[in-house]
């Protein structure tokens, strides 16, 4: 049987890209949209490339939607070998000072960018636990490091977008949570950065392509059993915490 993937907020931007990175290397993907027909002309466009893509209404900030899909995959495959917990929000502008972040923004940010993908998490762990060696990525970013935004030295110093910075965070801390449970069994969970990248959150200056911006969910997606758990990285090059 070969690999099956599900890539959250698959529909469009980073997400995208990574199910057809994902399927071009033979792992049969299911994009995951909150918004059905968003997913259903993704996996189409993708179908039409010659791609073994399909779709699944997926909002990971409702938790029948997330047991639906469970439901869903599981009577159809009865297994997950790869989830890629991509979909997440910004919804502040950089502008606004940090200690006068609305808490409706932090909020909104952590049900999404934490809370959701916990929640996706938690529930497609029995299917991760049928894979011969399950492999879980979550989307962070280099703005989630502490370590950086520490140093007045580092080039993210300046951009205190502080819900946001700080869900990406939690998303680092919930990764080694979980590493530490998963340690002696077939399941990994990474973070990644996918660098700065052209989508619509990233904007149309960002420097990176959105080929190049899939690339570490796909490498972090397909590692071997020698590989890592609980680590934080970009292109393969490990960001401090
Ligand atoms: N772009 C960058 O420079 C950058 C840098 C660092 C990290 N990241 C991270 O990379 C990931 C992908 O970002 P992107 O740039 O590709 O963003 P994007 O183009 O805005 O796409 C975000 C995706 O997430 C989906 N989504 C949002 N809320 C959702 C929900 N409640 N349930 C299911 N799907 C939901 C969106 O669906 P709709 O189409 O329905 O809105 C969309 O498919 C995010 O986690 C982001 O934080 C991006």
């Amino acid at each position: 049987m070969g690999k099956l993937a599900l890539v959250t907020g698959g529909n469009k931007g980073i997400g995208f890209e990574t199910a057809r990175q994902l399927a071009r290397a033979d792992v049969q993907v299911i994009i995951g949209a909150r918004d059905a027909q968003r997913g259903a002309a993704a996996a189409a466009k993708l179908k039409s490339e010659g791609l073994n893509v399909e779709a699944i209404t997926l909002d990971v900030n409702d938790a029948a939607s997330i047991a639906a899909a469970v439901k869903q995959i599981g009577a159809k495959h009865g297994k997950l070998d790869i989830l890629i917990n991509n979909a997440g929000i910004g919804v502040q502008d950089g502008t606004t000072k940090v200690s006068e972040q609305k808490m409706e923004t932090w909020r909104k940010t952590f049900d999404t960018n934490v809370f959701g993908l916990i929640a996706v998490t938690q529930a497609f762990l029995p299917l991760l636990e049928k894979s011969p060696a399950g492999r879980i990525v979550n989307l962070s970013s280099i703005l989630g490091s502490i370590t950086l935004h520490a140093d007045p030295k580092s080039p993210i110093y300046n951009f205190k977008v502080a819900a946001y910075n700080v869900s990406k965070s939690a998303v680092n801390a919930y990764t080694v949570q979980l590493a530490y449970e998963l340690r002696d069994s077939k399941i990994k969970v990474n973070a990644v950065h996918p660098g700065h990248v052209k989508t619509d959150m990233g904007g149309p200056a960002a420097p990176m392509e959105l080929v190049d911006g899939a690339k570490s969910s796909v490498e972090m997606a397909l590692i071997g059993s020698d590989g890592p758990n609980g680590s934080y990285t970009h292109m393969g090059r490990t960001l401090p915490w």
